[in-house]
């Protein structure tokens, strides 16, 4: 499973601390965008990065981290193709892999220690997709990127 990862300077902590969770997966590959340091970058930039990377099939999800969890989610909820959840709990982030096929997560470096923010790493990456009833759901969400 390839990951591509990035944060703005809200989150660049977080960003080290997710990085060193998903060492745990022998299967997962982390690619990340930065940012890298303390200056001040704009979210809306990253999330296009690691967006771009879900939606040309170079990475299977991504995970997307500000201050907050929220400028960023807006943004890469923006790219056709993204269904990103910002979660702040375990349980949200297992149900938006079983139903809603959420393809970027989103979390908030100001937000969630280290801790729980692992363990929501761990939900997202161990859950799929249930399908049936929610796949007509997901798609009904995907069709209104064309109206
Ligand atoms: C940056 O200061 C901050 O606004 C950003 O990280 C995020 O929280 C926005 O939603």
């Amino acid at each position: 499973m390839n990951i591509t990862i990035g944060s703005d300077h809200g989150a660049v902590a977080l960003k080290d601390e997710v990085k060193m969770v998903l060492k745990e997966y022998e299967d997962i590959k982390v690619t990340d965008v930065g940012t890298f340091g303390t200056e001040s970058v704009d979210y809306p930039d990253i999330a296009e990065k690691v967006c771009a990377d879900v939606t040309s099939g170079k990475a299977d999800f991504g995970i997307v981290l500000c201050g907050t969890g929220i400028g960023i989610s807006i943004a890469a909820n923006k790219v056709k193709g993204i269904r990103c959840a910002l979660c702040n709990d375990v349980y949200s982030a297992k149900k938006a892999r079983e139903h809603n096929n959420a393809n970027v997560l989103a979390m908030g470096g100001r937000v969630l220690g280290f801790g729980p923010a692992g363990e929501i790493v761990r939900a997202f990456v161990e859950s799929s997709f249930e399908g049936g009833r929610h796949e007509r759901r997901v798609n009904k969400v995907m069709a209104i990127e064309q109206k």
